[in-house]
């Protein structure tokens, strides 16, 4: 199984409810094996229109974050938590997470990242730990199956309130510094 495979039979997915409001599926998008993986929530409006992740005003900010950093998405690879829009942006379903899990699982297994990020509480939650607060956590590094992960604050969060701004910079710091410890061909 190969990337565009599983992309391939993704997109037929109707394994929960979401399936039947959502426009176009959002499966990921970036480099075959990125050593960077960003892991977001769910798609919003727009992710829903175009089929691509994180294209709306949160899209355009985690482009900025990325652009500090000396990155941009032919580096790494963007992929949500859940593949299609939950109504009017609410949060995914337990149910829905859990439906969709396989799909990011086999997506990190062939990409087989070394770093990585979560984008705010609901991927964190999932990949770093059920309690996990992202006010006092968030850029910290944990390790998971020979994986380095850190949660940063989402970026829809730092466009509604900006005081988080200069955190979620020293996280984009301590990401650079990891990248440039860890990995070997991503600048
Ligand atoms: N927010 C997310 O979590 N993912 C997207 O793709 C867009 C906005
Ligand atoms: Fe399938 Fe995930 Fe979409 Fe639900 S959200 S239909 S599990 S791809």
């Amino acid at each position: 199984m190969d990337l565009e495979s599983l992309k391939k039979e993704c997109l037929s997915c109707r394994a929960c409810a979401l399936c039947e409001t959502r426009n176009k599926l959002v499966f990921g998008v970036g480099k075959i094996n990125a050593e960077v993986m960003f892991i977001g929530e769910g798609p919003g409006e727009q992710e829903d229109r175009k089929g691509e992740p994180f294209v709306g005003p949160a899209g355009q900010l985690l482009d900025d974050m990325l652009e500090i950093i000396d990155l941009d998405r032919s580096k790494v690879y963007i992929a949500n938590m859940v593949k299609c829009r939950p109504p009017k942006n609410r949060d995914p379903l337990n149910i829905e997470q859990e439906a969709c899990a396989h799909w990011l699982r086999d997506q990190i297994k062939l990409i087989n990242p070394r770093i990585i990020v979560c984008l705010g509480r609901i991927a964190a939650q999932k990949f770093i730990g059920e309690d996990f607060k992202i006010t006092r956590e968030h850029g910290q590094w944990f390790i998971k199956d020979g994986m380095m992960i850190m949660a940063m604050y989402h970026p829809s969060a730092l466009l509604r309130d900006s005081r988080k701004r200069p955190e979620a910079f020293e996280d984009l710091i301590k990401l650079r510094q990891a990248i440039r410890d860890y990995c070997t061909d991503t600048y």
